[in-house]
């Protein structure tokens, strides 16, 4: 008894002293994940509003997935209110702790998404920051200073810390340059500026792993677009204090729909009709189809200009298993290239630039590390929690800076599509907010299928 008592005593003690744990090369590898209990709470809600017992078995089974935590504002740092009454940030980490099994390490994904001027591409999830130098000093001190003060904190030391750094910032500076506003993101360099700050905060904290988000195959894979990108973030990076080694790898296809694999589209050359696929109209002579490829090309070019081999991906299957009864189950037979590509593809959208609140779209592989036969992906993740709106087409008054988007309405043809339609789902919620009609139809169209 009296030594069981000490032993509970000094126990603690010796686990606060030890050394922090080394820095992985894959912080999923071995690890366990954290669930976020405001997502299954989302989730519950859903439940709560479904008859079918099956598909309620199927959605209490996502309910245990793991999904990343967005810190889309500065309210999101301290949670309650002002933040739709969502933990704070030292509440996910305590959680994350209290999850942690004895010996085995677990990973906490965070999403770093405030950038001064946040999404100039778009107005779904324009941001509460403004594109400029008193917008930019606001978020060092009062956005990633904060979190990485936190972050910090020797408690949460024995947690593997991934922070998925600004989607959709980078990449708006490698191509949308035609847009004022990316133009501006770009000549002002505050993009840049506020990407090194977060990656040398964070780089600074040994358990804590960036991944810097890089798009999707569908808008960098071109030839000449992957190349002026891996320039970009190599120019970058190398401005950062540590350099190179201050990153440990990339995150791609965050909220997006792209698959991770055409499985009957394996040959971008292959000739249907004369010419090669990807001169099909829908992939525009892109030859990265998906994400498989799409990665496997990011790494061996970044590996080309000097990042180290240890330059792991990721890749958000959240939303991009395209499954349900429209899936094909081979290639098609016709020999009209276009034709080919439309019955054989399983990403159904009708252009690859359509990206908010897409139909007939199912959940994807479920969040895993180091998945079989892709060597450079360090894990399958749900950065975007599913079931979590794109953006509002209609005007909805809100204190986060979210601004209406064609993009989101169902009859908008937009300019650059090939002249369809968005293919939004109808009377969608602002950015961030649950949609439980998208989550339903998620859960329905999964591939895999969501086990009961
Ligand atoms: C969007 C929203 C953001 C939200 C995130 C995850 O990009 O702008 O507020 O947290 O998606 O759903």
């Amino acid at each position: 008894m009296a030594l069981a008592a000490a032993l509970a005593v000094t126990a603690p003690v010796a686990a606060e002293a030890s050394p922090a744990p080394p820095h992985a090369d894959n912080p999923f590898a071995g690890a366990t994940s954290y669930r976020n209990p405001d997502y299954a709470a989302l989730v519950d809600s859903s439940i709560a509003r479904t008859a079918d017992p099956a598909l309620r078995a199927k959605m209490a089974t996502v309910k245990t997935y793991p999904t990343a935590v967005w810190l889309d504002r500065i309210a999101a740092i301290y949670g309650g209110k002002p933040n739709g009454d969502r933990r704070s940030l030292k509440g996910h980490l305590d959680a994350a702790l209290a999850q942690k099994k004895p010996g085995k390490p677990i990973t906490a994904t965070f999403v770093i998404y405030d950038l001064p001027g946040r999404d100039c591409a778009a107005l779904a999830s324009s941001g509460e920051l403004p594109l400029t130098a008193a917008g930019l000093a606001r978020y060092q001190r009062e956005y990633i200073d904060v979190i990485a003060r936190t972050f910090r904190n020797p408690k949460y030391a024995g947690i593997r810390i991934v922070a998925v750094i600004e989607p959709d910032g980078l990449p708006n500076l490698a191509t949308n340059q035609a847009d004022p506003e990316c133009a501006q993101a770009k000549a002002s360099g505050i993009y840049v500026d506020a990407v090194r700050y977060a990656v040398n905060k964070l780089h600074a904290i040994p358990n804590v792993y960036n991944y810097l988000d890089i798009a999707h195959a569908g808008w960098l894979g071109w030839d000449t677009n992957l190349r002026d990108t891996v320039a970009l973030y190599t120019d970058t990076i190398r401005g950062t204090a540590a350099g190179l080694s201050s990153v440990d790898g990339f995150v791609t296809n965050v909220s997006n729909y792209t698959p991770l694999a055409e499985p009957h589209l394996p040959d971008p050359g292959l000739p249907v009709g004369g010419q090669p696929v990807r001169s099909s109209k829908y992939f525009e002579w892109n030859p990265n189809f998906d994400e498989a490829d799409f990665t496997a090309a990011l790494h061996t070019a970044f590996r080309a200009q000097g990042w180290p081999e240890g330059i792991g991906m990721l890749v958000d299957t959240g939303r991009n298993g395209w499954g349900g009864p429209n899936r094909p189950s081979g290639p098609s037979a016709s020999t009209d290239l276009d034709t080919y590509v439309a019955e054989s593809k399983v990403d159904r959208r009708a252009h690859r630039g359509l990206w908010c609140n897409v139909s007939a779209t199912g959940l994807g592989q479920p969040p895993q590390a180091k998945p079989q036969g892709h060597p450079h992906l360090d894990a399958l993740v749900w950065i975007k929690p599913p079931g979590e709106s794109d953006g509002a087409s209609k005007y909805i008054q809100n204190p986060e800076g979210k601004k209406p988007d064609p993009m989101c309405d169902p009859e908008f043809v937009p300019p650059n599509a090939g002249g369809h339609k968005t293919g939004a789902l109808p009377d969608s919620p602002l950015a961030g907010h649950w949609f439980h009609e998208q989550f339903t139809m998620l859960v329905r169209n999964a591939h895999p299928a969501v086990p009961a």
